[in-house]
């Protein structure tokens, strides 16, 4: 869904450019955006500061590979709880059984990092995932701002889509991790998962497209 937002608003400012007759020079510039871009840039250079490494900073990749694995791991636990509220505060029937379907693969999918840390020797160790705890506490403002029904349905689409692209950007680096630390087994479970991520977030765009976005009006 969010893909396809995208592409409409760029062929939209593509229709709209030859309406503004004075923007056709500044879109022959090509990049309206970027040459403003550099006026506020020196400012926040200046202001920039490099960070410090904490004590128990990683110092190779493996360690950033481990350290992703605890904050997947309670990113994926935090979502069993919080699958269950959406599928309550669901209206549709496709949507609902679609958020059931993925709180069981959801489940699966933390005994399949359980297997990657043991795979790797290491206990199941979970870190807190500040990204999806923002995440979660969208969704349930979302939930909270809209009434029951096809306006908070499409709500929670959004909302799940955020979480699964999140998903797909994690797993998709940590299998590149895995490949280039020659874990077999570990990226075999993290490709599995990746696609169920991936599936999931098709099937929700399917399910706004078709059916939920329309009755939003
Ligand atoms: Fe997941
Ligand atoms: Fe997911």
């Amino acid at each position: 869904m969010a893909t396809k937002a995208t592409t409409t608003k760029k062929s939209t400012a593509a229709k709209s450019t030859p309406a503004k007759s004075t923007s056709k020079s500044a879109a022959s510039k090509s990049t309206p955006a970027k040459s403003a871009a550099p006026k506020s840039s020196p400012a926040k250079a200046a202001d920039a500061k490099k960070i410090p490494a904490k004590k128990d900073a990683a110092k190779e990749l493996k360690d950033l590979f481990e350290d992703s694995l605890k904050d997947i791991y309670w990113a994926e636990k935090a979502l069993t709880k919080a699958l269950p509220k959406m599928h309550k505060n669901a209206t549709d029937v496709k949507l609902k059984q679609a958020i059931s379907d993925h709180l069981a693969q959801t489940k699966n999918q933390v005994k399949r990092l359980e297997d990657c840390f043991a795979a790797l020797g290491k206990k199941a160790e979970a870190k807190k995932c500040d990204a999806m705890q923002g995440l979660l506490d969208e969704g349930e403002s979302i939930i909270e701002e809209t009434k029951p029904g096809a306006v908070r349905d499409a709500g929670i689409i959004a909302a799940s889509q955020k979480v699964e692209h999140y998903e797909i950007a994690t797993y998709g680096t940590l299998a590149a991790f895995a490949k280039v630390l020659k874990e077999k087994k570990c990226l075999k479970y993290l490709l599995e998962t990746l696609e169920e991520e991936k599936q999931c977030d098709e099937l929700l765009s399917s399910i706004a497209d078709t059916n939920l976005n329309s009755k939003a009006l």
